[in-house]
C-alpha cells in the first residue's frame, strides 16, 4: 500500500467484483465508445488506462490503436492485472503492458502519451489534484486527458416517494466513507485548466430503463454486491437496507417502475503545447 492513498480501494478487487465490472462495462459501452469516437483515437496511439481494472476499456483501446500502437493498463490490484496479461496472452497482443501502483504515485514516464484515460476511478480517490497532476506529466505536449466518472445526481426510481428515495444520499456517503468525492467530476475542469489542460468536452450522460432492462440489472447487481457493505461502513443501518431492498424487490415486478441512473460526465482535455503557459508546472 503506497503512502499517498491510506483508505483501502472502495469497491474491491475479487472474481465477484470483475463480473460486475464485466457486466457494467457491456451496459456502458455505447456511452464510452461516442466519447472515444468523439475523441478521435487513432491507430498507433500510445494509450495509458487509469485504474482499468480488469481491462475491459484497455482492450477496446487495443483494438483501437492496433498492432503498431501501444496501451498501458495503471492498476493497484495484481488480481486485475493477472486477468488481463492472460487475456492480452490468449489475444496474441505484446503491445498491451501493465503497470502496478497507483496513479498518485506510480512510476509513470513522462511527457510520454498520445492519450491517458481514467474511468470510474477519481470519484474514489483521496487526493484528486495529486492524481491528475501526475497523469498530466505523463502526456506528451498536445496529448488528451479523459475522465469519465460521476456527478452524482440523477439516481432515482419511478414511482417516487418509497424509501428507495434516501438512496442517493446513502451511496454519496458511501464513496465519502472511502475518501472519494462524489461530485468530483464538477471540480475537474478547473483543475485541468491550472495545469495547462484546455477542456474540450464536457458531456453528461443518463441511462433509465424498467425492471427488464440493462441498466436496471446494472444497479442490481451493484446493490447486491454493495449494500450490505454500505450497512458494514455504517452510512446506512441493516433496518435501512431491509427496507430499501424490500421497495426495489416490489418495483422489479411492476412493469411501469422506471430506474434512472446516475449522471455520468466525459470530460476531455487536450494539454497546451507550450505548458510554460500553464499556472503550475506538471513535472
Ligand atoms: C470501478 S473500477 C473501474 C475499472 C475500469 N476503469 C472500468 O471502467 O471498468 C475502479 C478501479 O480503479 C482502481 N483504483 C482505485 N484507486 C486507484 C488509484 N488511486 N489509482 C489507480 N487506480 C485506482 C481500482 O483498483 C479499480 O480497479
Amino acid at each position: 500500500m503506497q503512502a499517498s492513498n491510506q483508505k483501502e480501494y472502495l469497491l474491491g478487487a475479487n472474481e465477484a467484483e470483475l463480473e460486475r465490472l464485466r457486466f457494467q462495462h457491456w451496459v456502458w459501452k455505447k456511452i464510452t465508445n461516442n466519447f472515444f469516437d468523439r475523441i478521435g483515437i487513432e491507430q498507433g496511439w500510445k494509450c495509458l488506462d487509469v485504474g482499468s481494472g480488469p481491462g475491459f476499456t484497455t482492450m477496446d483501446l487495443r483494438d483501437r490503436i492496433g498492432p503498431k500502437g501501444e496501451v498501458t493498463a495503471l492498476e493497484p490490484s495484481q488480481f486485475y492485472l493477472n486477468w488481463l496479461q492472460q487475456e492480452a496472452a490468449s489475444r496474441g497482443w505484446s503491445n498491451l503492458h501493465c503497470i502496478h501502483g497507483k496513479a498518485e504515485d506510480a512510476d509513470i514516464p513522462v511527457r510520454s502519451y498520445d492519450f491517458v484515460f481514467a474511468r470510474w476511478v477519481i470519484d474514489f480517490v483521496p487526493d484528486a489534484e495529486k492524481f491528475l497532476k501526475h497523469l498530466i506529466a505523463a502526456l506528451r505536449p498536445g496529448g488528451v486527458i479523459a475522465i469519465q466518472d460521476y456527478w452524482y445526481e440523477g439516481l432515482s426510481l419511478y414511482p417516487r416517494g418509497t424509501f428507495f428515495d434516501r438512496l442517493p444520499d446513502i451511496i454519496r456517503s458511501y464513496y465519502r466513507a472511502g475518501g472519494g468525492d462524489p461530485f468530483m467530476t464538477g471540480r475537474i475542469p478547473g483543475i485541468l485548466r491550472n495545469y495547462g489542460v484546455r477542456v474540450v468536452d464536457f458531456t453528461p450522460n443518463q441511462l433509465a430503463g424498467g425492471p427488464q432492462s440493462d441498466v436496471w440489472e446494472w444497479v442490481h447487481r451493484f446493490f447486491m454486491g454493495h449494500l450490505h457493505l454500505m450497512a458494514e461502513k455504517g452510512v446506512v443501518s441493516k433496518g435501512e437496507v431491509e427496507r430499501i431492498l424490500a421497495d426495489w424487490n416490489t418495483q422489479r415486478k411492476n412493469p411501469d417502475a422506471i430506474y434512472f441512473s446516475p449522471v455520468v460526465v466525459d470530460i476531455a482535455g487536450t494539454l497546451d503545447k507550450s505548458p510554460k503557459s500553464s499556472k503550475n508546472k506538471t513535472s
